[in-house]
């Protein structure tokens, strides 16, 4: 008996801490998964890059004071200490939504926005919350208008995109007026654009923002570096189970069909057969509804209000041909951080990691539609153990939190942050392992 347990437990020692072996294949695949690079430039956005349109957007993403009862912002459903998500199956704003939040960590480095991408720019994604009933259930009139007003806003926004002329006339510009409604069609075209333009820019201020929302330097990562100068000791970032699910993700598992490259997506669209949950619609189109938004949208990639209308990205939305594969099918997320999302999936579906692995695992509860249905899944079979590591393997994927400085609304005019934050402020000692 003793000598039994002897045995079993020293094979299970020679298991945990048995050295992977990586073939020259393996390694390859592995070192096209790090490091992030810079996310690419959007030439729809001339103020992509400007870091006082940047300010601009942190104060605007952190402020409740556009949604309907002043309490909504877009933080309020990206809160940065969990990855910019908010923790529950479907988000809630001024009223029940359809979807779970999405990441915000990496994204402009996205082709298209939302589960199902019916936005081509990160700017054009922006506009979207302010009007939603589900959101702010605000209006564009009246956020333009608290931008002419409030000194600290006006100031900062006159010294990124230009003057702004009054719009203190209630008759022209109606309180309460959004878009597509009479009293938006009773106004002048001129006063209408002059609305649209400057929630635009204030919408590229957000993405400008929103760029700067990176993770970097995981356990992952520094485990590539290692393998990458052939240091051995650096590879110790990763234990055997990490690196045992590592080998089975680019591996067996097929993850890297679809979670693949630096970002782990392929930035595209799929129908995997979630199940739906959580009170979302039991039919949801995905990718299929998302063509004809984006195609169909005046503030696309390929609108008046583009900085680049002709240029790649307009002629990529303007070539998509809608087709029945599509129906039901979701944008691939990034497992960057993924520890931090859960629940996950288009609906919160999955609580956590274990019962997402499960899923791949059996492929039980697939949601079998009459459409396209993916067919590269299939049930992997994987034991106890593997499951364990390919879970370890996606832990490792967790980068440190944010830097404090994106970390809560600033002065809209000089970036710098309040004395005394107001929303989320992070402790010092949770912001300690800080790039
Ligand atoms: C009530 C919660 C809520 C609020 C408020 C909210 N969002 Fe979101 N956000 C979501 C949900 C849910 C999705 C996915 C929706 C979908 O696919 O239909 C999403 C998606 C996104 C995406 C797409 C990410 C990707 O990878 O495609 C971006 C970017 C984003 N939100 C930014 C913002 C910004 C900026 C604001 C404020 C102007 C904001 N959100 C306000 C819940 C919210
Ligand atoms: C055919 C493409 C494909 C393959 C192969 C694939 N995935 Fe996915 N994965 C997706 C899509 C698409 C979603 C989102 C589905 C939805 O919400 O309906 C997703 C969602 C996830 C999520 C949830 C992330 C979140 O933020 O909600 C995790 C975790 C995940 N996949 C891990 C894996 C692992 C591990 C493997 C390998 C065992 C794998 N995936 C294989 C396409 C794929």
């Amino acid at each position: 008996m003793l000598l039994l347990w002897c045995i079993t437990t020293l094979l299970g020692v020679a298991e945990e801490e048995r050295p992977v072996v990586f073939t020259p294949t393996e390694q390859r695949r592995i070192l096209q998964h790090s490091p992030v690079p810079e996310p690419p430039d959007d030439p729809t956005n001339a103020w992509d890059l400007d870091p006082d349109a940047a300010n601009l957007g942190q104060a605007l993403f952190y402020d409740a004071g556009f949604s309907r009862n002043g309490q909504i912002s877009c933080a309020s459903c990206h809160g940065p200490m969990i990855a910019w998500t908010d923790g529950i199956p479907i988000s809630t704003g001024m009223g029940p939504g359809k979807r779970h939040s999405q990441s915000l960590l990496n994204v402009a480095h996205n082709r298209w926005f939302f589960w199902d991408g019916r936005a081509d720019t990160l700017w054009s994604q922006a506009m979207h919350p302010v009007e939603d009933p589900a959101e702010f259930d605000g209006s564009r009139v009246d956020y333009v208008r608290r931008i002419h007003e409030d000194p600290a806003y006006r100031e900062a926004y006159e010294s990124v995109f230009g003057d702004l002329p009054s719009m203190a006339d209630t008759e022209r510009f109606p309180p309460g007026t959004r878009s597509g409604t009479p009293e938006w069609t009773a106004m002048t075209e001129a006063d209408r654009d002059h609305v649209d333009r400057v929630f635009v820019n204030c919408s590229k201020a957000i993405a400008a923002f929103e760029r700067e929302l990176r993770s970097v330097d995981s356990p992952f990562d520094r485990f590539v570096e290692g393998l990458r100068e052939g240091d051995r000791e650096k590879m110790t970032a990763l234990n055997s189970s990490e690196q045992r699910g590592l080998q089975l993700f680019i591996g067996d598992a097929g993850c890297r069909q679809c979670h693949s490259g630096p970002l782990f997506t392929d930035f595209e669209f799929h129908n995997i057969g979630i199940p739906t949950g959580h009170g979302g619609p039991p039919r949801d189109p995905g990718r299929f509804g998302g063509i004809e938004f984006v195609q169909s949208s005046s503030f696309s990639s390929h609108g008046e209000h583009s900085d680049e209308p002709n240029g790649r990205k307009a002629r990529r939305t303007g070539s998509i041909v809608q087709g029945q594969e599509h129906w039901g099918s979701f944008k691939t997320p990034s497992l960057r951080n993924v520890a931090r999302t859960a629940p996950y999936m288009h609906q919160g579906q999955f609580e956590d990691l274990g019962t997402v692995l499960r899923f791949y695992n059996t492929l039980e509860d697939m949601q079998v539609q009459d459409h396209h249905q993916e067919s590269v899944l299939q049930p992997l079979d994987l034991t106890e153990q593997q499951l364990a590591d390919l879970e370890a393997f996606l832990r490792s994927l967790d980068s440190p939190l944010p830097p404090r400085s994106l970390m809560g609304p600033v002065d809209p005019r000089t970036g710098l942050p309040p004395p005394r934050p107001e929303t989320g402020p992070p402790t010092p000692s949770e912001s300690e392992n800080q790039p």
